[in-house]
């Protein structure tokens, strides 16, 4: 699946365990719990592999716009996991419980509107199909070890270097202009993918320091 239907899926199902909740009798408390947690682990899952894979990806590729957005969407990120955090720690019977979900909702709702209508739309035009296809790949990979428990203070951004199929598609399209211009290279490879090419390899090696 694809980037972008991949995070759409999970909005709609997160949207979906909402509706049920609202759909949820009044004292039907042990229910409202159980669709709560299991909100929260779609929802942390959601926003972990989207700040460490497609976040990255938009600051990179979609410019100041895609820049700006993001940093909007990793604020509003914190503010859903405040709010998710708050009701892990209360129980459902809790007068607070309800309004609490009500304006998480909100949040979610006006986010995954910017999400689906300006800046997945700018991913699509900037990113080709296979980027596409193959950055879902690795979201859908990343989710397997992604955490489910919302934490509002923890790192949201990646704390290594870029991920190495975006650094490999940065060599590719270094290493084909080289190519061109001086002969060198045996292969480039999409995006994704690491290349084999020679005049990337003396690029890596010039990058690293020397041993003494
Ligand atoms: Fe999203
Ligand atoms: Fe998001």
């Amino acid at each position: 699946m694809d980037a972008i239907s991949l995070l759409k899926q999970d909005h709609r199902n997160v949207a979906g365990l909402v509706e049920q909740f609202e759909k949820t009798g009044g004292k039907a408390f042990k229910t409202k719990g159980t669709l709560i947690g299991k909100l929260t682990v779609e929802l942390v899952r959601h926003m972990a592999v989207e700040e460490q894979l497609f976040y990255p990806m938009a600051r990179e590729r979609l410019g100041d716009e895609g820049e700006h957005m993001t940093l909007e969407a990793l604020e509003e990120h914190h503010l859903v996991k405040v709010l998710l955090k708050e009701l892990e720690g209360m129980e459902p019977t809790s007068e607070r419980y309800e309004a609490k979900v009500t304006v998480l909702k909100d949040v979610f709702e006006h986010h995954v509107h910017e999400e689906e209508e300006q800046l997945f739309p700018m991913a699509q035009k900037k990113l080709t199909k296979t980027e596409l296809a193959e950055l879902g790949e690795r979201l859908e990979a990343k989710k397997k070890t992604a955490p489910s428990r919302p934490d509002p203070y923890a790192s949201d951004v990646p704390t290594r270097r870029r991920p190495a199929a975006e650094r490999g598609r940065i060599t590719a399209t270094a290493a084909a202009a080289r190519t061109t211009k001086t002969g060198r290279g045996t292969k480039t490879t999409v995006a994704g993918k690491r290349t084999t090419t020679t005049a990337a390899k003396s690029s890596a090696s010039r990058s690293r320091p020397k041993k003494r």
